[in-house]
Parts: structure tokens; sequence; C-alpha cells
């Protein structure tokens, strides 16, 4: 059952959706936001989001984890224990039925995301990571990728003791970006790419404040895409030609219903 839009919001939906139908390039860039439907938390919002309880430069950076390891491991394997029995909210489901939907036609949809989490992949997305993966580890020192073996994925989470890599003895961390380290080469490169291209880039739960991410919305612009946003609340992106002010999980599936009749 799809929700029904307010009044006020009716007019730019269908303004997006004209948008959307007649490009050939679709650019999607993703963030906390999408997922808050499926109970994860944001970084961000007002008293909810984990930067609002904990202070991201003791838990998201190199620095914090070369000065106490075991905070930092212990903050992750919180979150994964937090994330793991999340599921893929109609956001996510519409977005990859959406891109499904396309595969035969003249257009094409790009997704990148900034979150670690793998609900568009578990929707049956294809997707970009800016931002790494929060089920994925690596070695702090050598940068080999190290996969927990034989525990079950409860105990695996639920235990915070330090892992030391087979290679180097370095710790393993999560292959996760932290604020100061560069983001994964290829996935920047196809976000850039897709950005640079698009008729239509569309921003859907995401404050835009962390860059080089924030910056894909200006590059789009700057190329004479059309922008769309998605978040019920505002934030600092001034290039947006259409906002629609609503839950990602709500508009998306009017979005693409929609978007199915009129293409
Ligand atoms: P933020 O927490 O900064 O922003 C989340 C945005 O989602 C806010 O603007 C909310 O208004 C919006 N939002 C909340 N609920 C929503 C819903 N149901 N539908 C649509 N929008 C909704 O998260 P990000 O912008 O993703 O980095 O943060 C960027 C990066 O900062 C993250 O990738 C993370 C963080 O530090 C790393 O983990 C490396």
């Amino acid at each position: 059952m799809v929700a029904e839009l307010s009044t006020q919001l009716v007019a730019q939906q269908q303004h997006a959706v004209k948008l959307l139908t007649s490009a050939k390039r679709i650019c999607i860039l993703t963030g906390a936001g999408i997922s808050a439907e499926s109970g994860i938390p944001t970084f961000r919002d007002k008293q909810t989001g984990l930067w609002e309880n904990y202070r991201a430069e003791d838990l998201a950076s190199p620095i914090a984890f070369d000065r106490d390891p075991k905070m930092v491991w212990s903050w992750y394997q919180w979150r994964r224990q937090l994330v793991q029995d999340k599921a893929p909210n109609p956001a996510h489901l519409a977005l990859a039925q959406w891109q499904q939907s396309i595969k035969q036609s003249h257009q094409h949809i790009t997704i990148i995301t900034q979150n670690v989490d793998d609900l568009h992949e578990q929707a049956g997305a294809q997707v970009t990571h800016l931002h790494g993966h929060l089920w994925r580890n690596r070695c702090h020192q050598c940068d080999k990728p190290y996969k927990i073996e034989g525990i079950n994925k409860e105990n695996q989470y639920a235990n915070d003791e330090l892992i030391t890599c087979p290679h180097c003895a370095g710790y393993i961390r999560p292959d996760i970006v932290w604020f100061g380290e560069a983001l994964p080469v290829e996935a920047w490169q196809i976000a850039e790419q897709a950005a640079a291209s698009c008729e239509v880039f569309m921003s859907i739960g995401t404050s835009s404040l962390v860059y080089p991410a924030a910056g894909l919305a200006k590059l789009a612009k700057q190329n004479g895409a059309k922008l769309i946003e998605i978040n019920p609340n505002p934030t600092p992106n001034t290039v947006v030609d259409i906002t629609l002010a609503a839950k990602a999980g709500e508009v998306l599936p009017i979005l693409l219903k929609d978007f199915i009749k009129h293409s």
C-alpha cells in the first residue's frame, strides 16, 4: 500500500516525475536518512543521531584508533549488533525495483551511497559505496582484508576483543572510511563520472555536510543536471531545483509508481 503525499508536495512530485522520465542518465546519492525508516540511527538528526550522542573524533578517525583501538573496535561491534537484523524499507525497495525496471530501456541509474550498511544490496540494487562497508574488515597497518571465520554472526559482533592481522600483527579495523582518510579511488571515479554526466541528480536522506560526497550535487549542477532532494528537513544544499520534503520511504514508492505510469 502506497502512502498519500500532502497536497503541497504533489506538484513538486509531478515535476520530479517529468524530469525523471525524460532523463537518460540519473545519478542518485543516498545517505543515512534512507536507512532511518529501517531503524538505523542517522548521524546528525537531533537527539537520535549518532554524532549527537558520541564524539565523531573519538570514534571515526585513524588518530582515535591509534589512541584507543579497543574503544573504537567495541563501538563498531556495537553498531554491527544494532544493524545486523535490520531490513530494507520501502525506499530501498523502490530504488532497487526502479533500477531493475529500466534495465532494458534507454535509461541508466547509478546509485552512490555514503551508507556502510548493505540495505540497498539486500533490496536488490547495484550500488557504489563511498564510505566503505560495515561488514568488512581490514588491517589498519598493512591494509589486507580480514575475514572473521568460524563464528556465527551473532557471537561475532558480541565479541569486542581486538584481533591482530596474521600478516603483520597490526590491529584489524572495520573497512570504513574515517574522517581524514581518502575515499576508495574506484568508487569515487564512478561517483564523479555519474554526477558529471547525469541529467538528473537525486540527493536522498543526506545532510549534505560531508565532503567530498556533498560536492557531487554541485558537480552535477555545473554540468547542467537538474537536482531533486528528498529530505524531511532543510539542508545547506543550495543548488536544488525540486525539494520533496518528506520521508524517503513515503515519497520514493509514489515516485516510482508515477514514473512507471508515465514512461
Ligand atoms: P546525516 O545524519 O548527516 O544526515 C541524515 C539526513 O537524513 C538528515 O538531513 C535528515 O534530515 C535526513 N533524514 C532523516 N530521516 C529521513 C527519512 N526518513 N527520509 C529521508 N531523509 C531523512 O547522514 P549523512 O548525510 O549520510 O560517514 O552523513 C554523511 C556521513 O557522515 C556518513 O556517511 C558518515 C557520517 O560521519 C562515515 O561513516 C564515514
